[in-house]
């Protein structure tokens, strides 16, 4: 992932950040040694800007699309309220198998679940009210996860969407990956159901909360 910020940049707002749970630093460490994608994970500072959210928003139903090896999930975990819980949809095994250690390995075993196969199948099966989603999977899914989501959402539901900046290709979008982002990005600016900012934090972060 390429930076956006001024070189140096990342690092500091890394040092400047809490730390996170001894089990999570092993997880990144486990994911680094194991998976063959292992960028693909979160870290620190989007992992604590998440939990933060959840912590604000106190939801009782989090919804994650793209689990990977669980950094994610189990980093929004630590914010839940008592009795809330995670469903996080999961399609690849090896990344299902490393992530359910992971939730076992964490005080969250009880309330983060994995939900494996195709994420859209999983969330249109959801008949309860999803008070907070964070979608980071597929890039050209993310418009139907989008709607799926929001019209299972009550007011005040708020909607985080990793990777809408996509190392800067936003601006130039030139393969499908990248137009996906870019008109969902030009939809959510203009789609009077939410209020939303586009936070120009690591690859860029969608915070959208619905009216
Ligand atoms: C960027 S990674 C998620 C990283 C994770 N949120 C974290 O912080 O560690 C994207 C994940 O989405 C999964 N994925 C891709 N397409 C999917 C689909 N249609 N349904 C469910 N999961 C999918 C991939 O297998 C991959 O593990």
């Amino acid at each position: 992932m390429k930076p956006l910020t001024l070189p140096g940049i990342e690092p500091y707002a890394h040092e400047h950040t809490h730390a996170e749970p001894d089990y999570l630093e092993a997880l990144e460490r486990r994911t680094h040694a194991e998976m063959k994608q292992p960028q693909m994970l979160t870290g620190r500072i989007e992992g604590r800007l998440l939990k933060l959210v959840v912590a604000m928003v106190q939801p009782r139903l989090v919804v994650e699309v793209g689990t990977f090896t669980g950094y994610s999930a189990l980093s929004m975990a630590e914010g839940l309220p008592p009795g809330g819980r995670i469903l996080t949809c999961e399609i690849d095994p090896v990344a299902q198998r490393v992530a359910q250690e992971a939730i076992e390995a964490s005080p969250f075993a009880g309330q983060v679940e994995i939900r494996p196969g195709p994420a859209l199948a999983t969330i249109e099966s959801i008949d309860e009210p999803i008070d907070l989603a964070f979608i980071d999977a597929d890039k050209t899914g993310y418009l139907a996860y989008y709607e799926a989501i929001l019209s299972r959402m009550p007011a005040g539901g708020v909607i985080l969407l990793d990777n809408m900046l996509w190392s800067g290709r936003v601006l130039e979008p030139g393969d499908e990956d990248t137009r996906a982002l870019a008109e969902l990005n030009d939809r959510i600016a203009r789609d009077d159901r939410v209020e939303n900012v586009l936070l120009t934090v690591r690859d860029g972060i969608q915070l959208v909360r619905k009216r």
